[in-house]
């Protein structure tokens, strides 16, 4: 008994009765007596007034976890999201997997062995590519999102259910495209409105757009030029195909700065050179922001304060933890295969480590947690009417699914009344650690104190969905889209284009560095790996009070039903998106 020993459960047998059970969950100190109540699971008014001893010990354990999870910004840049400083002890307790992962799985040296037996100093030309997914030695498989990479109808597509395929907005919601994209409204009309005017086409909902100016005035690691900032247009058909219509590359409309149109009205070849420049946007924004600032980072922020404050003896903790599973380690442990010096960041994208943090900064500062809603990010965006839209179709049932079990949780924890929560102080301190207006997170429901459950159901929600979906959808198809780069570059050598004189295949093909390429396979293959459980079949069970343990059932119930419809969906869809099935979710962020 002189050593601490990490305690998952206790179960003690009865003869006659149920069994009890003790899901601790926690380090026990060495020397230490501890007490326990049976499910370990309590509101801590109701164990300050009723188990004033318990109470204190639950207090010695809080202000403990106050030092193990101490914490500070992100590379300790104020205004960034904020998270442990070290690895805390109940944490350590992942790290294997987390190392297993990471150790044999990002593999520059198998990549620079593809290279030498493989290829000279250049790719031959686009098949010359697909050498590498194939023989003996390849750690590659043929990424299934590269067919039919260089059809517009793949370009379009990826906006709707590639890695970062929730920047896309409506015209019509936002009043008409941005002044600042003048496109030929009267020729775009002739060729692909199938006999409507622009303006009939922007009534109907038909337009879409991307506008990347948050990467305005940033300067490329990689190549010392500025950094592309493209708009695009899109237009969905009326039989719900969506196609690109006009990209401009950079933000200040100009003659060095023309828009770029599908054939018939630009050469296919400068088309396809615009579609890659704006592919480039795409994947250099999508890893610093859609994936590491607004999954990990943010749920960093939220699951850092919550160690604080709630108690593993409280039953909102039981709750979430199976869904806060790993973050922490894979936050400390994992995140330089992307931010380290020699990290993806830097070696693989075009924008470098120092603008990615900068944008993250600029960005975490506008960050609102309500704004990550489904239903509001949906109406923000104006996209209801985006047709085959598979991310939106498949992520509202999920939500709903999460939401129910997380509100019907909470109801019986609190027994349907606010003044409960208002009276749970360990929450409300949490609340406040959370919003705190110096160094906190916006917009969160009730900012600073929930008053009312539905706000404490409408926070925990989006977390849970943000661990689990948000993240999936960002991060698991990057080896089936970024693993054939024409399909999603990283980076280009070369220079953006400042008109549409011709360009050759060749040239296309040289844009396209062997070893960048290789790279991005590689890490495409270790971002997309998956090893944990998958959503509501948890890691550990926390909860065994049966009046809220109904509720888990009856989430496991939800999640088969979408399983079962998303596989229907799928078998009817030109292009299955298996993304967002409960098959596939997980609980929480590993990887
Ligand atoms: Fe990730």
């Amino acid at each position: 008994m002189n050593d601490s020993w990490y305690v998952e459960h206790v179960t003690v047998e009865h003869e006659t009765e149920a069994d009890a059970h003790f899901p601790l969950s926690r380090w026990l100190p060495a020397n230490t007596e501890m007490q326990f109540k049976k499910f370990d699971s309590q509101l801590p008014q109701v164990v300050k007034k009723e188990h004033p001893e318990v109470y204190q010990q639950r207090q010695n354990e809080l202000d403990q976890k106050k030092k193990d999870f101490a914490y500070a910004p992100i590379a300790n840049k104020e205004g960034m999201p904020r998270t442990v400083t070290s690895l805390p002890p109940e944490e350590t307790f992942h790290r294997n997997y987390i190392f297993d992962l990471l150790e044999t799985k990002f593999t520059g040296v198998i990549s620079q062995y593809l290279k030498k037996m493989r290829y000279e100093d250049e790719f031959a030309s686009f098949d010359d590519m697909y050498k590498v997914y194939y023989g003996p030695l390849s750690p590659f498989t043929v990424p299934a999102g590269h067919s039919g990479w260089r059809t517009d109808e793949k370009f379009a597509r990826l906006r709707l259910t590639g890695p970062n395929c929730t920047v896309i907005r409506g015209v019509k919601k936002d009043g008409g495209l941005p002044t600042n994209f003048p496109v030929d409204k009267d020729n775009l009309a002739k060729h692909f409105m199938e006999g409507q005017s622009f303006q009939q086409a922007q009534d109907a909902d038909r337009l879409f757009y991307i506008d990347f100016k948050d990467l305005d005035g940033y300067i490329a690691k990689s190549s010392g030029k500025p950094m592309v900032a493209p708009l695009a247009l899109f237009y969905a058909r009326m039989d719900g195909t969506l196609i690109p219509l006009a990209i401009q590359l950079f933000q200040q409309n100009a003659d060095n700065n023309p828009i770029f149109y599908p054939p018939p009205i630009d050469d296919e070849k400068v088309w396809c050179q615009a579609k890659f420049w704006f592919g480039v946007a795409d994947s250099n924004y999508h890893e610093p922001v859609t994936h590491l600032l607004q999954t990990h980072l943010v749920a960093g922020d939220f699951i850092t304060c919550f160690h604080h404050m709630i108690s593993p003896s409280h039953p909102v903790y039981k709750l979430m933890l199976p869904h806060f599973i790993y973050l922490l380690n894979i936050n400390t442990d994992g995140m330089p295969v992307l931010t380290a010096e020699d990290g993806a960041f830097n070696k693989i994208l075009t924008f470098g480590l120092d603008n990615c943090y900068d944008l993250m900064y600029k960005k975490y500062q506008t960050f609102k947690l309500s704004d990550a809603y489904l239903a509001t990010d949906l109406s923000n965006r104006g996209v209801d009417n985006l047709p085959n839209y598979h991310y939106m179709e498949d992520a509202k049932p999920m939500f709903k699914a999460i939401e129910d079990y997380i509100t019907a949780s909470l109801k019986t924890i609190y027994g349907g009344k606010d003044q409960v929560l208002k009276d749970d102080f360990e929450m409300q301190n949490f609340a406040k650690l959370l919003c705190d207006k110096t160094e906190g997170m916006r917009g969160v429901w009730g900012d600073g104190a929930f008053t009312k459950l539905d706000d404490l159901s409408k926070t925990l929600s989006t977390m849970v969905f943000i661990l689990s979906n948000v993240h999936a959808a960002a991060n698991f198809n990057q080896y089936d889209e970024y693993g054939y780069p024409p399909n999603l570059p990283f980076r280009l050598d070369g220079a953006p284009p400042t008109d549409k004189s011709p360009v050759t295949e060749d040239y296309l093909v040289k844009l396209f560095d062997v070893n960048v390429t290789l790279a991005t396979m590689d890490l495409g293959r270790t971002l997309s790996m998956q090893g944990t459980n998958k959503i509501g079949n948890y890691e550990t069970r926390y909860e065994y009070k049966p009046d809220v343990l109904k509720h888990y059932l009856s989430f496991i119930e939800a999640l088969k039903k979408v399983g079962a419809e998303n596989d229907s969906k799928n078998a009817k869809r030109s292009n299955p998106y298996p993304w967002l099935s409960p098959k596939v979710v997980p609980n929480s962020i590993s990887i």
